[in-house]
């Protein structure tokens, strides 16, 4: 479920295992139906489409976060849903996500609720500036967020999320951000590739690159050890992604992707199996492939925009893996493709 680059290179993962991918998305415009085998155009809502699509499938995956549940449910016993539901209502909604992680012993920045301006005023006085307003649901790539200084006029900030229910966040003052991508197979394996180094421009991924540094691989067990406890407790079955903070005070958890991720595509080159392969293993109920490096050093940098104009350029680069999402129209911000390069 879900046309975009995610499903595209879950599709072309799953071919290659001899799988035949059908793609349920309401985009006519799909770059995942492009590689796949069968295109259901319709809403998610759409629940006799939605029905029909469940029933020629025998395994059912999504590469967006914010399906809507409540469809969901209605195609239960169709077949097989991995990651669990249970996933999405978390990772749908920023409160729920922090108050999960805190309750497997996890830390995230403070915060609090904002359904309101007055409760907005008030959030602002309990957790002070610099903050980060951000839309308790369907937030992304920085998406639905505003950033508040010491002394700003609040009436602005709430303008700019539309007035819709937040949770005000405490700024991290971080040395890095990262992200612990784990793959969760169906008898409760658990395998890690190691962690990425990521790189944020205005609230988007620039890149990823791994190894990472000291200060973070000080942080990454636990962080590994959280993300590991949140997956057994939502008995997840998938690739699932937790991004963090390494700061002074150990590792803060931010947000989780219950979905194969952005910070890990450098793992088509730069691992012996990719997220997106193993992503297919595990809801295929296959073993497991080997996450390690396949390089000394891999770096993934995404062209957003026009960056991905040049790829003449970076082909003419013999480190460089070019990956062009095939995104009919280029819109400044828009996630266009991404090129890893790989050190030996
Ligand atoms: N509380 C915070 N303190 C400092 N930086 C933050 C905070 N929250 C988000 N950011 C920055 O903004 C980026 C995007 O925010 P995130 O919560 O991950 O939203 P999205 O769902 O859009 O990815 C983060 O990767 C980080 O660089
Ligand atoms: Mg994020």
């Amino acid at each position: 479920m879900g046309g975009g680059q995610l499903g595209r290179m879950l599709s072309v993962a799953a071919a290659q295992l001899g799988y035949r991918c059908h793609i349920y998305a309401a985009d006519a415009n799909s770059v995942a139906a492009e590689v796949a085998a069968e295109f259901t155009c319709a809403l998610d809502e759409d629940i006799g489409s939605l029905t029909r699509f469940a029933e020629s499938c025998d395994v059912i995956t999504f590469e967006f976060e914010n399906v809507p549940v409540g469809p969901l449910h209605e195609i239960e016993n169709c077949a097989p849903l991995h990651p669990p539901i249970a996933a999405l209502d978390i990772a749908q909604n920023r409160v729920a996500e922090k108050n999960f992680a805190r309750d497997h012993r996890g830390t995230t920045a403070p915060f609090a609720e904002v359904s309101d301006r007055p409760s907005l005023e008030r959030a602002i006085a309990e957790i002070g500036a610099p903050a980060i307003l951000k839309t308790i649901r369907m937030g992304y790539d920085g998406k639905g967020q505003s950033r508040i200084q010491p002394g700003d006029d609040l009436d602005q900030h709430w303008d700019a999320v539309g007035h819709q229910p937040c949770v005000a966040e405490g700024f991290v003052s971080f040395s890095h951000e990262f992200s612990v991508i784990l793959v969760r197979a169906q008898d409760g394996e658990i395998r890690f590739w190691d962690t990425p180094h990521n790189r944020h421009e205005d609230g988007i991924l620039a890149a990823s690159v791994a190894p990472a540094p000291d200060p973070i691989l000080q942080q990454q067990d636990a962080a590994r050890d959280l993300a590991a406890q949140m997956a057994e407790t939502m008995n997840y079955v998938g690739v699932l992604t937790c991004e963090f903070f390494a700061t002074d005070d150990g590792p803060i958890f931010n947000e989780m992707a219950p979905r194969v991720h952005n910070s890990g595509h450098w793992t088509i080159e730069g691992a012996v199996t990719s997220q997106f392969e193993n992503h297919i293993r595990a809801i295929c109920g296959l073993p497991l492939g080997d996450t390690s490096l396949a390089a000394k050093r891999v770096e993934m940098h995404n062209l957003i925009g026009a960056q991905a104009d040049d790829w003449q350029a970076l082909l003419a680069d013999d480190a460089n893996h070019l990956h062009i999402y095939g995104k009919g129209v280029s819109r400044p911000g828009r996630k266009m493709g991404h090129v890893t390069k790989l050190y030996f």
